[in-house]
């Protein structure tokens, strides 16, 4: 038997098996296991529980029936504080043990727990409709996902009527609850009568079957025109937060390049208190969107510029007074780093989503600039991920 007696970044819970560590998925510090090992790796193991001696005591019921099998979430069986806990400890860990930077940070809770999200993305595999259990192909059949907004978890029951056979299947919801369907496949798919449901539009791959390809979504009163391939935010109300603490903080009257702009949000949240405002971006529709939301928004001061952010950025032709730079969870190129360190801005807004990507950039970053303010925001409840918002100066 072993004693789980702490968790990883991941949230898995950590035991020793002839000192080896040893990674346990769904268990808690205080779990006292019988469990199997399922892989096994130079430097540690991966195993599953086979049996409960004893339970932690923090440990709760998972409101997902899924939450033991599937690989979408973590920490379902804790309270919601105790996965916020979770989350601050990860990320001052890891600033600590990859930056040496040494805060107290505070995570900004999300006002949903449950379904917050208003994009998924299921698998297909013959004809059954799920998740991938952790760090497998494994396929867990799911008619319900309790993380994703309500308007998706009706659609949910109505998705065997495309037979698709293998693929996967996208579904995001907007403020309205309109919902947009990306089903990407080889298989023939059927459409059928959707009376019943708001659906905007069906794209099979990149072919607009039905309606159109992209909805109006909405964060802290300005419209966003999204197409079913550009990036939006997945939790609304706690980007509105990210929304507030970059217009609150942000040097006024200045020249802003919001660097992987997406739809073009963030940049626009600002462009009343800027004087220009740059967005450079690699997804085509996602440029086009934000030149729509620009017009949409009443917005007059942007200038997108598609393509790969670490070649573009050397192509702006002004002066750059903050940055904004929200990448994917790879974070930045050290030539991106490079960059914006020659542009030297007065001040530069970094949102991550990935603790450790963000750690190693600010390594580099803070040569020449110093940190503010570092946020955290519970933008995935009950899963691992922890996004954050870290202001820096220029010395
Ligand atoms: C985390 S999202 C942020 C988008 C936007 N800032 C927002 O808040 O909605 C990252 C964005 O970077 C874009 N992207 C990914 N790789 C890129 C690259 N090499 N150059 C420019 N944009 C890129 C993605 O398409 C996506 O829109």
């Amino acid at each position: 038997m072993y004693e789980i007696t702490s968790l990883n970044d991941q949230g898995l819970g950590i035991c020793y098996v002839n000192d080896k560590i040893t990674f346990v998925s769904n268990t808690l510090i205080g779990d006292v296991v019988k469990l199997k090992i399922v892989k096994e790796h130079t430097k540690y193991n991966e195993a599953i529980v086979t049996r409960f001696l004893k339970n932690s005591p923090s440990k709760i019921k998972a409101k997902c029936p899924y939450f033991d099998k599937c690989g979408g979430c973590v920490l379902q069986n804790v309270n919601y504080n105790e996965t916020l806990n979770f989350k601050k400890n990860k990320l001052q860990n890891i600033l600590h043990k990859f930056a040496k930077i040494d805060v107290d940070v505070d995570i900004i809770s999300s006002p949903k727990e449950f379904f917050y999200r208003n994009k998924i993305s299921l698998k297909i595999k013959d004809s059954k409709i799920g998740y991938y259990s952790y760090g497998s192909n494994t396929l867990v059949e799911i008619k319900e996902c309790i993380i994703a907004s309500k308007a998706i978890n009706e659609f949910i029951k109505e998705i065997p009527k495309f037979n698709i056979r293998n693929g996967e299947i996208v579904l995001r919801n907007n403020y309205n609850d309109e919902l947009l369907i990306h089903i990407i496949t080889n298989d023939d798919i059927n459409i059928f009568p959707l009376d019943n449901y708001k659906v905007v539009g069906i794209i099979k791959n990149n072919e607009l079957l039905k309606g159109e390809d992209h909805f109006i979504d909405i964060i802290d009163n300005k419209l966003f025109q999204v197409s079913y391939d550009s990036f939006f935010q997945v939790n609304r109300e706690v980007a509105s937060y990210i929304f507030k603490i970059i217009h609150k903080n942000i040097i006024k009257n200045k020249n802003v390049l919001d660097l992987y702009s997406g739809v073009g949000t963030l940049g626009i949240n600002v462009c009343d208190i800027s004087k220009t405002v740059y967005g450079i971006e690699i997804i085509k529709n996602a440029v086009l969107n934000s030149i729509t939301n620009s017009k949409i928004n009443n917005v007059f001061n942007t200038k997108y510029m598609l393509g790969d952010a670490a070649k573009v950025i050397n192509k702006i032709n002004d002066n750059i007074d903050v940055i904004i730079v929200d990448p994917p969870r790879n974070g930045l190129l050290r030539k991106e780093i490079d960059s914006i360190i020659k542009i030297n801005p007065q001040q530069i807004f970094y949102v991550s989503c990935d603790p450790i990507t963000l750690s190693r950039d600010l390594n580099l970053l803070c040569n020449n600039y110093n940190i503010s303010k570092i946020i955290g925001l519970d933008m995935f409840p009950y899963t691992y991920h922890c996004e954050s918002v870290c202001i820096l100066e220029r010395r």
